[in-house]
C-alpha cells in the first residue's frame, strides 16, 4: 500500500502520542483523516473541528484505508474492529482485552476480508514481541517466554519496595503518568498482562484460549511481610508472566514472585518490561524496553502502521503448525504463602513444605503446590501467595518469626 490513510478512533493517552509522532515525523504517505472520541465534552488539546462523534464517519469513508483503534473500551474496540474490516479496512489496535477475548474470531475474520489487524502496542508497550515471535522465532521450538507484561504494576513495586512510597502514593503515580489502564484494577489484580499473555500464547505456541483459563493473581496483597523476607534473602518482588512448554503441553500464569537479585529481571524497575524467550537453538534471549506511556506504545502503533505499507499480516507459523501443545494448569510451582492471623492450615493442600514461621500476625508456609491450589488460595480473604524460584535456599527468616520445624511441617503432608 502506497499511501495510508488513517481513521484514529480515541485521543488518549496513545492516540495523543501517535499524533504527535505524525505530526513530528511528517510521513508523507501517512495522515491523519479523522478522529473519532466519544465525549464531546471532554477537553482535548486540538481545535474541536478536528474531531468527530460518529463511528461511520470514519468506517463509511472509502478514502480511509486503515483504522487506528485506541480505545479502552473491548466491547465498542470489538464492534469497530468488525466493522473496519467488513468495509475493505486494515486494523491496528491496542486493545489487549479486547484481542485476547476474541482472538480465535479476529483470526478468522482477517481471512475472511483479507485485511490485516496489527498489534504490536497491546503486548509490553515498545518491546517489539510480536513481530519478533512471529518472523525472528518462526522455526524456533520455544521453550518458554515469560518476563514482566505490566509496567504500572513494575512502577508501583519499583517505587513502593525500593524507595519506600506507599502502595497509593505508588499508584497514583502511575495513573498521572499514564501508565495505569482507566480501570487501574486490571493491572494491580494481574488482568492487563493475562490479556498480553494470552496473546503470546497464539504467536509463541499457536494456542488460542480464553484468557479467564490461566490462573491470576495481582499485587494487591503484597504487605511488610513480602518485603521484609524478600530483603533478607536478597530477593526482589514482581508481577511475573509464564508461558512455559513441556512435551506436548503448555502451561501459562499470572502472578508476583520473588527474584533473585543476580536475576536481570530484578532490575527491570518502574514502567519497563521484560520479555525472556527460551527456545532450542537461541537459548535465553532478553528483550526490555518501555511497557506503558504514551510516546513508547505510540511507537509500536506507527511500527504497525508501517508495516501495513509492506502489506504484513502476521503470518501465525505456530498456529498453522501440526505440533500445537495442549494448555494445561497441570503443574506444581514453589510458593510463599502467608495465611493471616492463627486460622488453621490445610498442610494437606502442599506436595513438599520446605519450611515456614509464625508470628502473632501471620504463619507462613514455603512450599510447593499445585497451580489450581496456588491459584485458589490466592483469591482466598487472609491468604497471600508469592512464588519462589524452582532452586531458591531460604537463608533468613523475618526476625519477629518463630521458625515452624521443617521435620514437624514435613510430617503433616505426609
Ligand atoms: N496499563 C498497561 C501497563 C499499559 O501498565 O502495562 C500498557 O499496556
Amino acid at each position: 500500500m502506497s499511501k495510508l490513510t488513517i481513521g484514529l478512533f480515541g485521543f488518549g493517552c496513545v492516540g495523543q502520542g501517535l499524533y504527535n509522532i505524525l505530526e513530528r515525523s511528517q510521513h508523507e504517505s501517512i495522515g491523519v483523516k479523522k478522529i473519532v472520541v466519544k465525549n464531546p465534552e471532554k477537553d482535548r488539546p486540538l481545535p474541536r473541528q478536528r474531531f468527530s462523534f460518529h463511528p461511520d464517519d470514519i468506517l463509511k469513508d472509502g478514502e480511509i484505508n486503515v483504522v487506528v483503534e485506541l480505545t479502552d473500551d473491548a466491547d465498542a474496540a470489538f464492534a469497530i474492529l468488525k466493522s473496519a474490516l467488513q468495509n475493505g479496512k486494515h486494523v491496528v489496535t491496542a486493545n489487549k482485552k479486547m484481542l485476547a477475548e476474541n482472538l480465535e474470531e479476529i483470526v478468522h475474520l482477517q481471512r475472511r476480508y483479507n485485511r490485516s489487524v496489527l498489534y504490536e502496542a497491546a503486548v509490553c508497550g515498545s518491546i517489539p514481541i510480536i513481530r519478533s515471535l512471529e518472523e525472528y522465532y518462526a522455526h524456533e521450538e520455544i521453550s518458554s517466554v515469560e518476563g514482566i507484561f505490566n509496567g504500572s504494576t513494575n512502577y508501583i513495586l519499583t517505587r513502593v519496595l525500593e524507595e519506600r512510597l506507599s502502595y497509593a502514593e505508588a499508584l497514583n503515580e502511575a495513573r498521572r503518568l499514564g501508565f495505569a489502564e482507566t480501570d487501574p484494577t486490571l493491572d494491580v489484580e494481574g488482568l492487563d498482562p493475562r490479556y498480553k499473555l494470552s496473546i503470546v500464547l497464539l504467536h509463541a505456541f499457536g494456542v488460542v484460549i480464553s484468557p479467564e483459563l490461566i490462573p491470576v493473581s495481582g499485587i494487591t496483597r503484597m504487605g511488610r511481610e513480602e518485603s521484609e523476607f524478600a530483603q533478607k534473602n536478597s530477593l526482589s518482588l514482581r508481577l511475573c508472566a509464564h508461558a512455559v512448554k513441556q512435551d506436548d503441553k503448555v502451561f501459562a500464569w499470572v502472578m508476583p514472585q520473588f527474584i533473585p537479585l543476580s536475576h536481570h529481571l530484578a532490575h527491570t524497575r518502574l514502567e519497563y518490561n521484560a520479555v525472556q524467550i527460551t527456545g532450542e537453538f537461541a537459548g535465553r534471549q532478553l528483550l526490555t524496553g518501555k511497557g506503558a506511556g504514551s510516546m513508547p506504545t505510540a511507537l509500536a502503533v506507527l511500527s504497525d502502521i508501517i508495516a501495513l505499507q509492506n502489506n504484513y499480516r502476521y503470518p501465525l507459523t505456530k498456529r498453522k503448525s501440526s505440533k500445537c501443545p495442549l494448555f494445561s494448569t497441570n503443574i506444581s510451582l514453589n510458593a510463599w504463602v502467608r495465611f493471616d492471623g492463627n486460622q488453621a492450615i490445610t498442610w494437606t493442600v502442599f506436595n513438599k513444605v520446605f519450611g515456614g514461621y509464625a508470628n502473632a500476625g501471620c504463619q507462613v508456609i514455603v512450599g510447593e503446590l499445585a497451580l489450581d491450589t496456588i491459584a485458589y488460595l490466592a483469591q482466598q480473604e487472609g491468604v497471600h501467595v508469592v512464588l519462589l524460584p524452582e532452586d531458591f535456599k531460604i537463608t533468613s527468616w523475618p526476625a519477629a518469626g518463630t521458625e515452624i520445624r521443617r521435620e514437624a511441617a514435613v510430617a503433616c503432608v505426609q
